[in-house]
């Protein structure tokens, strides 16, 4: 099955309190989303690259990420909207229907590497949709407004949820205008709007390394995981 990856990049990236979005920001010389998008670019399942940036990141992104570091796999750079759940929704529109299978993966995950997407890519073809994730290594617990706890989840079956995430086009276009439809507006991951269609979703065991770059200290974290080469 062809596969195109989206790669939603449109968030303003205010926890960082930098001047710029967190995926311009320079990593090892370049800056990060170049670097997030190199792994797709060199992953041979991968067929071609969906890269979606706030409107007036758009040409700049042709011009100074795409052009510039010869990512010729992303065969369009679309606008994105206002949550993250929407970006995603326009992404897989752009994608026009020309891949069965759609992988999604935040632009400011920079620590993904090819062969993990291959592997990821790989279990899709014995699930229908796939995500990756981290059991839980610290107790989960479900707190009220007034910090209350309501509810200590069991960590045995606790997982933290990343991407790459793994869907057929059909179900994520399916629960994306679904989602739309019937008001579902705070998705920050994209598998909850498949669940709620009934589809199947299996996880698969991800790397504590596949950070997502949120504060300052993450930015540091992938500089040193960059200088380890434990990309
Ligand atoms: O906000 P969060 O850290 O969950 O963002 C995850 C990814 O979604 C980031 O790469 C961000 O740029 C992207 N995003 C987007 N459109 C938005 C908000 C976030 O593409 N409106």
């Amino acid at each position: 099955m062809r596969t195109v990856a989206i790669i939603p990049a449109a968030g303003s990236g205010i926890r960082m309190g930098s001047g710029r979005a967190k995926q311009f920001l320079d990593l090892d010389g370049r800056p990060l989303l170049a670097v997030t998008l190199k792994s797709f670019q060199l992953c041979r399942e991968v067929d071609a690259i969906i890269l979606v940036v706030h409107s007036r990141e758009v040409d700049y992104c042709r011009k100074k990420i795409v052009e510039r570091f010869g990512l010729d796999k992303v065969i369009k750079v679309v606008p994105g909207g206002k949550r993250r759940q929407d970006s995603v929704r326009l992404g897989v529109e752009a994608t026009n229907g020309d891949y069965g299978l759609v992988l999604i993966h935040d632009g400011v995950r920079p620590m993904i590497d090819e062969e993990f997407i291959e592997q990821v890519i790989a279990a899709a073809m014995t699930h229908r949709a796939v995500i990756t994730g981290l059991p839980a290594r610290e107790t989960v617990k479900e707190i009220d407004r007034t910090n209350q706890v309501i509810k200590t989840y069991d960590r045995k079956i606790v997982w933290l949820v990343q991407t790459p995430q793994v869907f057929r086009y059909e179900d994520i276009l399916l629960a994306h205008k679904t989602a739309l439809l019937e008001g579902w507006k705070e998705a920050t991951d994209d598998s909850l709007l498949v669940e709620r269609l009934g589809i199947p979703v299996n996880v698969i065991e991800g790397s504590e390394n596949n950070i997502k770059i949120t504060t300052p200290h993450d930015l540091e974290m992938a500089k040193f995981l960059l200088k380890q080469k434990i990309k």
